[in-house]
């Protein structure tokens, strides 16, 4: 029943704030018919990235995994115009489906998928100098996120702002004797994010179609 409600209810915010866009569906559409998992964000959680990356004026996003580009679009949309995005993938699949989704989104030239794991293609972006990220989103998998808020770290500025998904993991995060690699990588990371210095950051928890989880938002308050 819970589940099931949380559902109901994201589907009337998702009627009320998130209109019918065909990009978007068949962005998900695409992603489903090449058989990548359904877990993309969700439509509310789409335009919240969208609202962040207006909200701090970005002109150059970064996001750690790509999927089928459904989250990459929400962002993309949310960028001042003339900004880029980078984004990363592992799955040269992945990367493949999120291309033709990123061509009818309009966003050729604004947005580049990079294919590669993260943790080589991260250091790739700080060689080439492509820094400082306004907004960077950490969603690829969950066991490497503490590395990757360091690279966010590196490839930020003052007034940076780093969001990551997926940090309460149905409240599994709460078991500090979970063997699970993914749990442990999010436990570590919440616990980096708490005692970063250099960060101003919170959790919100969330319900919705994709169950409990959590969203980590964090701005940069020191290089
Ligand atoms: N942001 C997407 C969902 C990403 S799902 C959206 O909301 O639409 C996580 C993605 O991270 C998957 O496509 C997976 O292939 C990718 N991934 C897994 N390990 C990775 C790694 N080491 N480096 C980069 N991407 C990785
Ligand atoms: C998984 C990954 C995600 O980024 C997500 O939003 C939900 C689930 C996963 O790997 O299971
Ligand atoms: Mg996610």
């Amino acid at each position: 029943m819970t589940q099931e409600l949380w559902t109901s209810v994201d589907d009337y915010i998702s009627n009320l704030f998130v209109p019918f866009d065909p990009v978007m569906q068949e962005a998900l559409g695409t992603s489903e018919a090449a058989g990548l998992p359904s877990i993309s964000v969700a439509p509310n959680e789409g335009k919240l990235l969208m609202l962040l990356a207006q909200i701090c004026g970005a002109r150059k996003i970064l996001e750690i995994g790509t999927l089928g580009g459904y989250s990459t679009i929400w962002l993309a949309r949310g960028m001042a115009s003339g900004g880029t995005l980078i984004t990363l993938e592992a799955s040269a699949k992945h990367a493949e489906i999120a291309r033709i989704n990123i061509v009818r989104a309009d966003l050729t030239g604004v947005v580049e998928v990079r294919v590669g794991s993260a943790l080589d293609t991260l250091p790739q972006l700080v060689a080439e100098d492509r820094g400082p990220f306004d907004l960077i989103f950490i969603d690829a998998n969950k066991d490497n996120y503490s590395e990757y808020f360091a690279w966010a770290l590196k490839l930020s500025r003052r007034g940076s702002l780093i969001v990551a998904d997926n940090v309460i993991r149905d409240g599994e995060v709460l078991d500090s004797t979970n063997n699970d690699p993914r749990v442990q990588g999010i436990r570590r990371f919440n616990q980096l994010l708490a005692d970063e210095s250099r960060v101003r950051a919170t959790v919100i928890q969330t319900v919705g179609r994709k169950g409990h989880d959590g969203i980590a938002i964090a701005v940069v308050v020191a290089e």
